[in-house]
């Protein structure tokens, strides 16, 4: 380590030069936090998280308020970060409605969130698979006549807590039934956080083999069983350059109980950095941002760099 703090850069043959962190913590980390954010701290969280460097961040979602009370402020918090220079503010759209809300109030990027398994689009869109694909299909389809850039989440790709085994195959058609609509891109969502590194190598190999190129997907691991940085580097190897991670590890899913924090960014950022690849974030910053959102939230954060370099101020 060195004497800032940060380890040191020692690069590894076969990674991509720089990677787009896709910021989730105020929207998949406060989702599912059982006390309500207030409005003002969530948008204080993501201009914080901006200064620190992130250039995606995703804000809120446009969902049903009684589905996802945490985030029934959607209309209050845009406004208020939208203005933030050289920032992306993606937001979750579950459906038509979602969509209204979000163009009412010039959201240039949406999200759309289908699920690989019968299960978890029935806890988590009252939707059958088809359904819910059905339902995708027109939301996509206007967002790209009105110039957004779509992003189409494919939850449960590497186990169901209902099902279990999620075949590959069920994946891959999802993802390309997303593409089919029109998703600019795609994020595999380890939502319950059981993926390991050969099944992520082995499903993006699948992906590619069925016409999925590389560069259209993201990963989106949770941390539940503290695999999700062995998956990034299983991700990287392969090519991929979009990696979600929440700030802090803060997050989960609401509608799938084993779910734990996503992938903590600073965890992230320090293998990036260690490895010499470019993010564009200041770690420190974005730890005294981490450390001030435990505050708020009363607990400390569950990343082991956050609580590292915390302590190390001490
Ligand atoms: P539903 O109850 O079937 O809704 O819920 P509906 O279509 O039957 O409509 C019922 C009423 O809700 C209607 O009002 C609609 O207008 C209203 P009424 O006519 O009765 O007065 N409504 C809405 N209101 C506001 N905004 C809307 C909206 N839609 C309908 N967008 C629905 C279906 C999809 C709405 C619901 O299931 C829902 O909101 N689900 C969201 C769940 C969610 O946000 N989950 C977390 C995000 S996904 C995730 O975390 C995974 C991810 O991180 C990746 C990973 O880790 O795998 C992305
Ligand atoms: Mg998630």
């Amino acid at each position: 380590m060195t004497v800032e703090g940060l380890p040191m850069a020692v690069p590894a043959a076969g990674l991509p030069a720089r990677v787009r962190i896709h910021e989730v913590g105020a929207r998949d980390g406060l989702q599912n936090e059982s006390a309500t954010v207030p409005t003002e701290i969530k948008a204080e969280f993501v201009r914080r998280l901006a200064d620190a460097g992130l250039t995606t961040i995703e804000a809120t979602s446009f969902v049903h308020p009684k589905w996802v009370p945490q985030l029934a402020d959607a209309e209050q918090l845009f406004p208020l970060v939208a203005g933030l220079e050289g920032v992306r503010l993606p937001v979750l759209v579950p459906n038509d409605r979602g969509l209204d809300r979000a163009l009412a109030l010039g959201a240039r990027r949406i999200a759309v969130f289908a699920s690989a398994t019968e299960s978890f689009a029935k806890a988590n869109l009252n939707r059958t698979l088809d359904e819910s694909l059905a339902v995708f299909e027109p939301v996509v389809a206007r967002a790209k006549d009105e110039g957004r850039h779509v992003r189409g989440y494919v939850s449960m790709c590497f186990g169901d807590p209902w099902e279990g085994a999620v075949p590959l195959r069920q994946v891959v058609r999802v993802c390309k039934a997303l593409r089919d609509m029109g998703c600019d891109e795609l994020s595999l969502g380890d939502t319950i956080g059981v993926a390991t590194p050969g099944h992520v190598l082995e499903l993006l190999s699948l992906l590619n083999a069925e016409g999925v190129p590389t560069n259209v997907v993201g990963v989106h691991f949770h941390d539940t069983y503290g695999q999700a940085l062995a998956n990034t580097y299983a991700a990287l190897q392969h090519g991929v350059t979009t990696i979600d991670a929440s700030a802090g590890g803060l997050g989960g899913c609401p509608y799938a109980k084993s779910a734990t924090g996503n992938l903590a960014t600073e965890d992230l950022v320090w293998m990036l950095q260690g490895l010499g690849i470019d993010t564009g974030v200041d770690l420190n910053r974005l730890v005294a941002t981490s450390a001030w959102m435990a505050e708020q939230l009363g607990r400390p954060s569950p990343s082991r760099t956050v609580r590292a370099l915390s302590h190390k101020e001490q």
